[in-house]
């Protein structure tokens, strides 16, 4: 069965489709859009399981280039881009060519970006392999790279022409990238849907992990619908959006802290959530039975709640960075209930150890 939503943008529609097996059937997604070439963004995981299916596959009707790129976040540079320019120039690609972007956010990103400047624009399609790229990147058309300064502090916002999500892919996932696509399933449930909330809380980890044809594509609609309302509602971020970047801002601190190696984006911003939701405990805005609801929530999923740097000065540099953080205020998003999100006004204060609810107030 296909779960289908449409996302609304300034810029006209797109689809998301979530099915199993769906990857079998992308030729026929495919002849909705007139080109000739398609050129595949894939990374050296993904392309080592499905690389050459894919390519055979689209090959077999289309005249195909297939883009291999090292696996992980330091990938997500402009040297990768420029090579990238260069690999599509030599192809010969067109405007009226397509980019398939084939492969987890780091993929996304990348291939977004690229196809956004590329000639000006040429259109990309979204298909997700990672859990969270099937539950956040891949929708809401944020593109970007990494500068030595901070995660995504280059890019723009491009649409896909459509996302297609195969659950059948999260077969071949890691433990440790389902955990990492869990904490952004958490995220939701928190922020939003304490329905969700419940079936994860009814769920666990092995029940999940070992059996994605059991709840997975259900789980996956209701984050990407989630996601669809707050994007539908702020594009650019400007406003409403930024209810997404809970425990994002002291998430990607940590991240660029260790430079990106050692936590996933999930772990990150695990940390990043009960650290927020400590510092709203603690300053008695939140109740005690929310913190520990949300570490039991962690800790069943496996995920980290906890970083003996988290009050290290040089994390605040980051922070500091962070395009939340406008002059002298930072927009923070905090959690007052499960499924109740806010964004408040504060400053950097929030994450030093001496926080006072001051902070909060400006
Ligand atoms: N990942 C957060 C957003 O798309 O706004």
């Amino acid at each position: 069965m296909n779960l289908i939503l449409d996302i609304k943008t300034s810029k006209g529609n797109y689809d998301i489709i979530i099915s199993k097996g769906i990857l079998g059937d992308l030729l026929n997604y495919l002849d909705e859009f007139d080109f000739e070439k398609i050129f595949v963004i894939t990374d050296s995981n993904v392309n080592n399981i499905y690389g050459k299916n894919i390519y055979e596959l689209l090959s077999s009707k289309y005249k195909v280039y297939k883009k291999v790129i090292s696996s992980g976040e330091l990938s997500k540079n402009i040297n990768t881009i420029a090579d990238i320019y260069g690999d599509l120039a030599d192809f010969n690609m067109n405007r009226t060519d397509i980019i398939i972007s084939f492969g987890g956010g780091v993929v996304g990103d990348i291939s977004g970006f690229v196809a956004s400047t590329y000639l000006r624009g040429i259109r990309y399609l979204q298909i997700p392999t990672t859990l969270i790229s099937q539950v956040d990147s891949s929708i809401g058309g944020k593109t970007g790279i990494d500068i030595r300064q901070g995660k995504n502090l280059v890019g723009n916002f491009y649409n896909p022409v459509k996302v297609i999500i195969d659950t059948d892919v999260l077969k071949t996932l890691d433990e440790k990238y389902f955990s990492d696509g869990m904490a952004e399933v958490i995220k939701y449930a928190f922020i939003k849907d304490r329905q969700l909330y419940d079936i994860l809380y009814k769920s666990d980890f092995e029940e999940l992990y070992n059996n994605i044809d059991g709840s997975m594509d259900r789980i996956i609609y209701i984050c990407c619908n989630i996601k669809k309302m707050i994007v539908e509602e702020d594009e650019f971020d400007t406003g409403k959006r930024m209810i997404l970047n809970f425990g994002h801002t002291l998430g990607h601190a940590i991240e660029a802290y260790y430079s990106y190696k050692k936590y996933t984006h999930g772990e990150a911003i695990s940390i990043g959530m009960y650290r927020v939701c400590e510092i709203l405990y603690k300053n008695g805005l939140i109740e005690k039975n929310l913190l520990g609801s949300l570490k039991n929530m962690m800790k069943k999923f496996k995920l980290p709640v906890f970083d003996e740097n988290i009050l290290n000065e040089s994390l605040l540099e980051y922070i500091e960075k962070d395009k939340k953080n406008i002059g002298k205020s930072l927009k923070i998003a905090i959690v007052k209930d499960i499924g109740k999100g806010e964004i408040i006004n504060g400053n950097i204060d929030f994450f030093k150890e001496k926080y006072n609810y001051d902070c909060l107030k400006k």
